[in-house]
């Protein structure tokens, strides 16, 4: 694990995986801000900036919206005038979904959500991203949005739009390696969080210090590999 202390930027902080990543990137000494719809509303982080005093903030982000976006990067801009890894972890699933009853507002609330928001959050962060060390923007994705392992009707909405933001990123990973930022596409595992659901085999600390693993592993240049939280592949 490497030592410095990285500038650090995760969306969704409020709960589940990002807030997880909050915790786990605090511990390692790196300085967060915790991006979330209702800052004052989430005693966990609360207690965690009082822990971790100048190096946490927690900040506003309605992802879709692009006016809180920019208001967040200039914050950014303010506090540090860099960034060195964009975590861009929020997200949403629509549950209960069946063929013949598709609402097409899930679809839309999904894509914009899961996809083209953050892949907006991104470029919009590229000034900042340019002036870190070893820029890193970390995509969460999922496996459910893997075309190719896709064998059944299920969470359409969601798959979809991982689907697109697979895309996204990989689209993304050009402009952003020619500027000397490295992109990752990461399938955390099935996570037992509010979305992952109780059933789900994984706890949110193993999934998260995994993927931290290998956003550290991945190399100068990295253009946006489809990788789990071991560091295994995914097909597309
Ligand atoms: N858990 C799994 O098994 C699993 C598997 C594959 C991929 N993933 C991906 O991992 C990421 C985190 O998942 P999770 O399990 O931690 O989910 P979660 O527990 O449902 O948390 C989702 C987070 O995203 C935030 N969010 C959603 N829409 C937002 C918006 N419009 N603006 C700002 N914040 C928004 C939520 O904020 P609020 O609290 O304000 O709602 C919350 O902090 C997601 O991208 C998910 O697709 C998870």
């Amino acid at each position: 694990m490497q030592t410095r202390s990285r500038h650090c930027l995760v969306t969704g902080a409020s709960r589940g995986l990002g807030l997880e990543f909050t915790r786990q990137l605090l511990a390692l000494g790196e300085r967060v801000v915790a991006a979330c719809r209702r800052p004052a509303g989430h005693p966990a982080l609360t207690r965690l900036a009082a822990e971790y005093p100048g190096h946490l903030h927690v900040l506003p982000l309605e992802l879709t919206e692009a006016r809180s976006r920019a208001e967040l990067l200039r914050e950014v801009e303010a506090l540090w005038g860099r960034l060195d890894l964009l975590l861009n972890n929020a997200g949403m699933l629509v549950s209960g979904e069946r063929f013949g009853s598709l609402e097409a507002d899930a679809f839309r609330q999904s894509f914009e959500t899961n996809a083209l928001a953050p892949l907006l959050l991104a470029e919009a962060a590229l000034p900042l991203l340019e002036r870190g060390t070893s820029p890193c923007v970390a995509w969460l994705s999922s496996q459910l949005g893997s075309i190719a392992r896709t064998e059944a009707f299920y969470t359409p909405s969601y798959a979809v739009s991982k689907a697109a933001l697979n895309m996204a990123a990989k689209l993304a990973a050009a402009p952003l390696a020619e500027r000397g930022v490295r992109s990752v596409l990461l399938h955390p595992g099935w996570v037992r969080t509010d979305m992952g659901g109780p059933a789900a085999p994984l706890e949110a600390p193993e999934a998260v210090a995994g993927m931290l693993k290998v956003i550290d592993a991945l190399p100068a240049g990295a253009r946006a590999p489809f990788l789990d939280y071991r560091g295994e592949p995914l097909p597309w």
